[in-house]
This record gives C-alpha cells, sequence and structure tokens, in this order.
C-alpha cells in the first residue's frame, strides 16, 4: 500500500512553498506528513515464503498499514514481495538487520522456519520493534524465555501467529464456554489428518534455487553445518534441527485455540506421546504419525495428528451439560441433561418382583408426562474460516497503535510452544515427560 499524502493536502503544502520561506515550508511540509502518517502503521517483513507471502498480501489490504521494506535470505522473495505488494522500488535486502535499524519501520512481521524465531524476535525487541512472529513460538523450551524477557525488558509488543486466537469463532467458542454451555470441561479431544505429499510437507524447492541466490550458511543458523540442500530449504519442517514437526506445524494451532476457549494459560504438566514414520520414510527425522496424552492440572487432552490418513479438524470439549465440537468455520453445541431418561439398565439383572418394584419406585419420582418430554437442540454457529490472516494481523497491527497487550502474547506464545516441545521430547525419549516449572526444564520423571 503507497503512503499516500491526501491531494488537498499537497496542495496547501505547494501553497506553503511558496508563501514561506523554505525551512518554514520544510518544517510544515513535514507536519502535513506526520499528519497524513498518523495511525498509519509501517512494518517491515522477514521471511516472504509460503506463509510470509500470505502475510503480506493479507496485511497490504488492511486499512492503515504499509509495508516499507522486506527481507529474505533468498533474492526469489525479494521478487515475490515487490509483486505482492505492487510496489516495484521496495526496499528489500537480504540482512533483516537493515530493517531493524529503519526509523521509518514500526513494527516487524516475521514467518522465518522456527530455528530462527529466537533471533528475530529477540533483535527486534532490543531494536525496539514490535513484532509479530509466526508459531511455533520457539524451537526449545529454553529460548522461549529468553523472548519473553527480550519482550518485557524492552516493552514491545510480540504476538505469535497461531490466527484462530483472533477469529470470531474462537470467541463465540469462549464465550459460549464461559456462559457454561457445556459446564466445567472433563475432557478435551484435538484431531487433524492429512494425506498428500504437499500435506506432509514435501514441498518442490524453487527451480531456480542455489547459493548464488541463496545465503544457505545464515539460513542453516545454529543448526549444523551441511552443504546446500534445496529439499532441506523448502521443506525444513522434517527435520528436527529446523522445525518442530506436527507439533509444532499443527498442533500449536488447536493447543493455542484450546487455551483461548478454556481461558487456560499455562504448561501441560505432562505429556505421553507414540508415533511413528509410517507414510513417508523419506529421510526425515519429524513423525508423520504423533498422538499425544496430555495432563493439563487434571484435565485429559488427547490429541491425534496424521499425515499419512485424512481426517477433519476438529477440537471438541466434553463436560457434564454436553459437548461443544469446533471446526474450521463452525462450532456445534450438542447439550445433554445428564439425567437418566428411563429406569436404569442395571435392573434387568434383578429379579422379576424387585424389578416392578424398583421401576415403580422410579416411575413414580420421575413422572413421565407423555407428549411433553423434555427437548434438547444442537445448536450451529457458523463464522468466517478461523484460518484468516487478516483479523489476527488486525489484532497486533491496533496493538502496535494503543499499546494494549493482546491475548496471544509471548507468554501465551511460549505455554503453546511448550506443549509441542514436550509431544517431541516424550516421542523421542520413548517416556512420559514432566514441565518442571522451577528449572523450566523437561524431565522425564
Ligand atoms: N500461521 C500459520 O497458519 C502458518 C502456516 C504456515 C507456516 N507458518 C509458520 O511460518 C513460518 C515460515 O514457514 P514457511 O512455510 O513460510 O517457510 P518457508 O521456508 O516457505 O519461508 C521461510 C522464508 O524465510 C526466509 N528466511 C529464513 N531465515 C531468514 C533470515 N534469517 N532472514 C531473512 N529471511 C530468512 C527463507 O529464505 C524463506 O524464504 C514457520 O514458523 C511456520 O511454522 C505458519
Amino acid at each position: 500500500m503507497a503512503n499516500h499524502v491526501p491531494r488537498r493536502q499537497f496542495l496547501q503544502a505547494g501553497l506553503a512553498l511558496s508563501t514561506l520561506g523554505a525551512s518554514k515550508s520544510l518544517r510544515l511540509d513535514a507536519q502535513i506528513l506526520k499528519s497524513a502518517n498518523a495511525g498509519r502503521v509501517r512494518f517491515g517483513i522477514i521471511g516472504v515464503g509460503m506463509e510470509g507471502s500470505g502475510l503480506l498480501g493479507a496485511a497490504v489490504t488492511l486499512p492503515g498499514v504499509e509495508c516499507v521494506g522486506a527481507a529474505d535470505l533468498y533474492d526469489g522473495r525479494h521478487t515475490l514481495a515487490r509483486e505482492i505488494t505492487g510496489n516495484a522500488g521496495l526496499f528489500t535486502t537480504r540482512r533483516y538487520h537493515e530493517l531493524l535499524e529503519r526509523k521509518d519501520v514500526d513494527c516487524i512481521l516475521a514467518a522465518v522456519p522456527d530455528h530462527w524465531h529466537m533471533r528475530v524476535v529477540v533483535d527486534a525487541c532490543n531494536a525496539g520493534k514490535d513484532i509479530y512472529c509466526e508459531k511455533p513460538m520457539s524451537h526449545t523450551p529454553a529460548q522461549g524465555f529468553e523472548m519473553i524477557d527480550a519482550a518485557e525488558r524492552n516493552n514491545r509488543i510480540v504476538q505469535i501467529g497461531s490466527q484462530r486466537v483472533s477469529s470470531a469463532l474462537c470467541a463465540k467458542a469462549r464465550e459460549l464456554y464461559h456462559d457454561g454451555a457445556i459446564g466445567d470441561v472433563e475432557m478435551v479431544e484435538l484431531s487433524l489428518g492429512r494425506n498428500s505429499p504437499t500435506g506432509a510437507w514435501v514441498y518442490p524447492p524453487p527451480l531456480d534455487l542455489s547459493p548464488q541466490n541463496l545465503d544457505w550458511d545464515t539460513w542453516l543458523n545454529d543448526a549444523p553445518k551441511v552443504p546446500f540442500n534445496p529439499e532441506r530449504f523448502a521443506r525444513w519442517r522434517c527435520w528436527k534441527e529446523y522445525g518442530t514437526g506436527v507439533g509444532g506445524d499443527l498442533m500449536v494451532h488447536l493447543i493455542s485455540g484450546m487455551l483461548y476457549t478454556l481461558g487456560w494459560n499455562e504448561a501441560p504438566k505432562s505429556a505421553f506421546a507414540l508415533g511413528g514414520i509410517f507414510r513417508f520414510p523419506d529421510g526425515r527425522n519429524m513423525p508423520d504419525t504423533h498422538a499425544v496424552l496430555f495432563d493439563y492440572h487434571g484435565i485429559p487432552v488427547y490429541v491425534r495428528l496424521n499425515l499419512g490418513s485424512s481426517t477433519r479438524e476438529f477440537a471438541r470439549f466434553l463436560g457434564p451439560k454436553g459437548v461443544m465440537e469446533a471446526t474450521g468455520d463452525s462450532i456445534r453445541l450438542l447439550p445433554q441433561t445428564g439425567l437418566d431418561e428411563s429406569p436404569s439398565y442395571y435392573s434387568g439383572s434383578f429379579p422379576a418382583r424387585m424389578r416392578a418394584e424398583y421401576v415403580n419406585q422410579w416411575e413414580s419420582e420421575h413422572p413421565v408426562h407423555y407428549g411433553h418430554e423434555p427437548v434438547t437442540a444442537d445448536q450451529l454457529y457458523q463464522g468466517p474460516d478461523w484460518d484468516d490472516l487478516k483479523p489476527h494481523l488486525w489484532t497486533f497491527f491496533e496493538a502496535t497503535k494503543s499499546r494494549k497487550p493482546v491475548p496471544e502474547d509471548a507468554v501465551f506464545g511460549n505455554h503453546a510452544a511448550l506443549a509441542c516441545h514436550m509431544a517431541n521430547a516424550s516421542y523421542f525419549q520413548k517416556k512420559q515427560v514432566f514441565w518442571d516449572e522451577g528449572s523450566r526444564a523437561i524431565k522425564t520423571n
């Protein structure tokens, strides 16, 4: 989006130039620009790949929001950023620090692979920039705490990118839950399954990718040095050196939605995971099938993630008054009375006279008014896709102006990411793992 100064103000500025002294008119010019920019948010983007291109495309459609530069280690994505913004002269660089140094950058959007999140967030906060960083917040548990510290020390807005947290649908689920729709939750089921190479991250590397147009050594960051590898560049999620597996790629969305809906903001007490590489034994070291059972202050949360068999994505909340099931664009509420509607079938084990006595007593205590039995109604709420990026971007950009905290801040993002790290630790160690708040570490007992 171009940095427009309304035409009338330009004309006034021109008049000012002809009638006032040069320094005065320059000051006026600056004031006009400032007032035209008042309330505008100017951002730089770091990482314009698969997700970054979507973020950029969505951000530039928002009113009062302008992209002033893009950083990416691969030059092809400089071209892409110019195409998306429609600005052939957009500032682009391989070095994101050049964006952080610019005074006209108010804030940053970052969509770099997971093993770069911590560095980018800490550097942005230290440079005085607010930052929207993609999920999962961190690559290791320790990194999350460094990021929280950087946000707090520099008084910066840090928002993590699980977009459903800002969706109208999640807000509705939260409202229904807190209005008592299902009573106090007793169990949660989360599930997501895909069955295709693209769904399993077998992405085609950019056709021209080479060490000439990509800074491969920098891309590796703190991962072990390996020769230039286009597949690792495009399919980094498959390897723990760069990504966080289905836990960080998929589950973190489900967990973030769950935490927000229930009003929880914590790491799980424990996790036990099973899984394997069943469908895509292509050299990856992250599982394509991952089932996890978490303990959230005593509430079991069961998660099923699968890249080998496609199943519907849902979050199901079970309580004494019913079930609430959220999918991408709907919430279905299935109320339950929680009461017996007929004499207990256990009475079938009573001899006849005893059974008759029990049934008579039950019916006298539970009179049935035929034709007037209680009826329940499922309720269906439909809304925009909870994966829509715009509401979450809007939450962030508004917060950069209002300085009001965002729901998915660094503390929240860290809690969601810790669930992923625990699921991965349990998978690799083949043991139940526990979160130890005192040492801020994952323990096996
Ligand atoms: N919120 C969502 O729904 C969603 C969806 C997809 C991906 N993501 C997240 O977005 C992030 C990026 O994923 P992706 O699929 O877009 O990856 P990608 O590989 O397609 O793009 C990442 C880009 O970052 C660039 N990059 C890496 N390190 C950099 C650095 N130090 N400086 C500048 N540029 C750098 C790469 O060159 C690449 O172009 C990940 O954290 C992922 O989990 C979120």
